[in-house]
């Protein structure tokens, strides 16, 4: 059985419950950080599937290679110096191993209770930056961390994605953009209208809700790798 069929059953075995279960989540993990671009038939530099001198040169694309109703399974490719802009995953759990360059994955935690104002702000917790090689192992998010991030190419990558539940395009679990208002800029602000003493450190962010930036969008490519099925 080939490892990505292998992936792809324990996912459904790790997400077929509704609670958490961080054995066989762990058990998912080991499995995907054994992934090697071979694994799946990717032999070449990622930036030659997107280059596609016929269309637009998109700053990313994906391929599908299973969309369960628990569970969606993608290769995500990303072109160097671009990026998937800041954007959540609610209610989702999600694992992401870099088969191929590296990336730099920006994370914040949601708030406790996502209660947007008409203006659309709210304050989240950031975690850093980090960066993902081939060499390290997946990358996670949570329902309540990590669950915004902002991924860029640090080279041309490729990246093995497994989310679950899987988004909705209607409904509860819709991908939602974010930006960050720049510190200097909401201090300023505060010190501006006398509020120097509801200047948060810095670890406390604060995003408003944006759509999707119009110079961020995907192509579809074909998966070349072994089939799967459940
Ligand atoms: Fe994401």
């Amino acid at each position: 059985m080939s490892l990505v069929q292998k992936i792809v059953k324990q996912a459904a075995a790790t997400f077929a419950g509704s609670g958490f279960d961080s054995a066989a989540f762990e058990k998912l993990s080991t499995l995907m950080n054994e992934l090697k671009p071979t694994d799946v038939n990717m032999t070449s530099d990622p930036e030659s599937v997107l280059a596609k001198p016929s269309e637009r040169a998109a700053p990313a694309g994906y391929m599908e290679i299973l969309d369960d109703s628990n569970f969606t399974c993608v290769i995500f490719m990303l072109r160097k110096g671009r990026a998937i802009p800041l954007h959540d995953h609610p209610g989702m759990h999600g694992l992401c191993k870099v088969l191929y360059g590296s990336v730099k994955i920006t994370s914040y935690d949601p708030p406790e209770k996502l209660n947007l104002s008409k203006s659309g702000f709210f304050k989240a917790k950031y975690r850093g930056a980090e960066t993902f090689s081939a060499d390290n192992g997946c990358h996670f998010v949570l329902p309540t961390e990590k669950n915004l991030h902002t991924i860029e190419g640090l080279t041309n990558t490729a990246f093995f994605d497994i989310l679950a539940p899987p988004y909705e395009s209607y409904g509860a679990r819709g991908c939602t953009y974010y930006t960050e208002i720049p510190k200097d800029v909401v201090d300023e602000e505060l010190i501006a209208r006398g509020y120097q003493d509801m200047i948060e450190s810095d670890d406390i962010k604060l995003l408003r809700r944006s759509g999707q930036p119009g110079w961020f969008y995907t192509s579809v490519e074909d998966y070349k790798g072994p089939p799967v099925e459940l």
